[in-house]
């Protein structure tokens, strides 16, 4: 295929899967901009169907491009490229899966279903010969995805730690900053269309989770899967633990980890979601509000940055429309973007065996032997103690522990034994610290 002929314009029909928060912002931009859209394409991009539940829910839209019927759309011969920004797994995976199949382009925001059903979906792109982008699954508008599917790819990445859910960023910061509640920032967050329909995924890491698993599937070139990625939510995260971070100069981060692990025995793929302690120097611990912000390091790239707005309708359409620009130049000129990569085919490492530090808040008896016997227990499993200090005194007496690095299952194994000492009143804080303590 070449470019359009002089006076025979090229035109890219797009059918569009869903018009919420993120499919109505997809709608004002291909509106706005259709001029300069056409430009940068080489061809006119018509939005041609728009499928959703409820047309009641929209009268602004032109009617006659609204179907409630999505399985007829995917199927129209005549539609080249199908934006989904409808959520969930199915009807949407049946549905793309029925798109790429018959070659339309297919750009999707939808990472619950790329982490689940990621492989399925490439392999119809490539049975095809069609286009799959994605940019908008991860960190909404910043450039993520392309960097380390293509710019990075001659490099050989060791980690990703990231910011990668708005919603929980806002409930954090709100409640770190602003003193808010924890129901009230989620309202909020909720409110500003940061939220998932069902926020659970947001506060228990669901969201991150799916995002760490696409992340890692690229970074590692080995298929990671949701199910293989350790979850663990901020629901559980206390206003003590906020006060605990604080004290040693840290704040509290949901942060998704996806790590290329080099022991003895070779490489393998670590990938988890789990709520940390930061130093307040760190970069990613100066992230606000809902942005996100990933932090890559590559052996010859070393340290890079990405950050911008993670989530809401307007910044995640900014994504998907460039997106829809790539796919649309490719069906115009001619070949398709990067394919999956899955060649190096890492084990994934279980989180118990993964290498991390605590920082372990205990509410303790002010007496001699106390400490002796919560050190015992420490080196008991050979993990060693970095800091300790008390806090406090008589009935208010605190001991605040941070790990060096050791297993995860034997820095959990040891806190749970020393929670049963007689001198130990309770562990009002647990949590994994991640960076150089000042
Ligand atoms: P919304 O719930 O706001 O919108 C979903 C849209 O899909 C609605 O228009 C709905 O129709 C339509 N829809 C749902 N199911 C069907 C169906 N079976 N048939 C036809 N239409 C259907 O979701 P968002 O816009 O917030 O999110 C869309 C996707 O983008 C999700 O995958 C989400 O994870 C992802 N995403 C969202 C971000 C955000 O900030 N919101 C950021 C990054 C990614 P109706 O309007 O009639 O109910
Ligand atoms: N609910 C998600 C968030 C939307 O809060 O980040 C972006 O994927």
């Amino acid at each position: 295929m070449t470019g359009p002929a002089a006076g025979s314009e090229r035109v890219v029909r797009v059918g569009l899967l869903g018009a919420g928060v993120v499919g109505s912002q997809v709608i004002r931009l291909l509106q706005e901009q259709s001029a300069e859209l056409a430009s940068k394409v080489g061809g006119r991009l018509e939005l041609a169907a728009i499928a959703v539940r409820d047309p009641a829910k929209h009268p602004n839209l032109p009617a006659e491009l609204i179907t409630t019927d999505a399985a007829a759309l995917v199927g129209r011969p005549d539609l080249d490229v199908i934006v989904e920004v409808m959520g969930g797994i199915e009807p949407a995976r049946e549905l793309l899966l029925t798109a790429l199949q018959r070659g339309a382009g297919v750009v999707t925001a939808n990472k619950a279903l790329l982490a689940q059903e990621g492989p399925a979906l490439y392999e119809a792109a490539d049975a095809a010969g069609t286009d799959l982008y994605y940019e908008a699954a991860v960190a909404g508008a910043i450039p993520l995805i392309r960097p380390l599917r293509e710019s990075l790819a001659g490099d050989r990445i060791s980690r990703v730690m990231g910011i990668v859910n708005g919603t929980t960023n806002y409930i954090l910061w709100s409640m770190t900053a602003g003193g808010d509640s924890y129901d009230l920032a989620l309202k909020e967050a909720t409110r500003l269309g940061y939220a998932e329909a069902d926020p659970t995924a947001d506060v228990e890491g669901f969201d991150a989770a799916a995002k760490a698993a696409i992340l890692a599937s690229i970074c590692f070139h080995t298929r990671v899967a949701v199910s293989d990625v350790h979850r663990e939510g901020m629901s559980s995260v206390t206003a003590a633990d906020v006060l605990a971070a604080a004290r040693i100069g840290c704040v509290i981060k949901l942060l998704a980890i996806c790590e290329r692990v080099v022991t003895d025995e070779g490489e393998s793929v670590s990938a988890r979601v789990h709520p940390v302690m930061l130093p307040s120097g760190h970069p990613l611990a100066g992230v606000d509000g809902a942005y996100n912000a990933v932090y890559v390091e590559a052996e010859s790239a070393g340290r890079l940055m990405f950050s911008g707005p993670g989530a809401g309708g307007s910044p995640t359409a900014s994504a998907i429309l460039g997106d829809l620009v790539a796919v649309a130049r490719n069906r115009i000129a001619g070949g398709h973007g990067p394919r999956e990569s899955s060649y190096a085919d890492l084990p994934i490492r279980s989180m118990g065996d993964v290498p991390t530090r605590y920082h372990v808040n205990l509410d303790v008896e002010d007496r001699a032997g106390v400490l002796a016997a919560v050190a015992t227990e420490f080196a008991a499993r050979g993990v060693s103690i970095a800091t300790v200090r008390q806090e406090g005194a008589g009935d208010g007496a605190f001991l605040v522990i941070v790990s060096h690095e050791a297993r995860d299952a034997d820095l959990a194994e040891t806190v749970r034994s020393v929670s049963e000492l007689p001198g130990v009143r309770a562990v009002t804080s647990v949590m994994r610290v991640t960076g150089e303590l000042s």
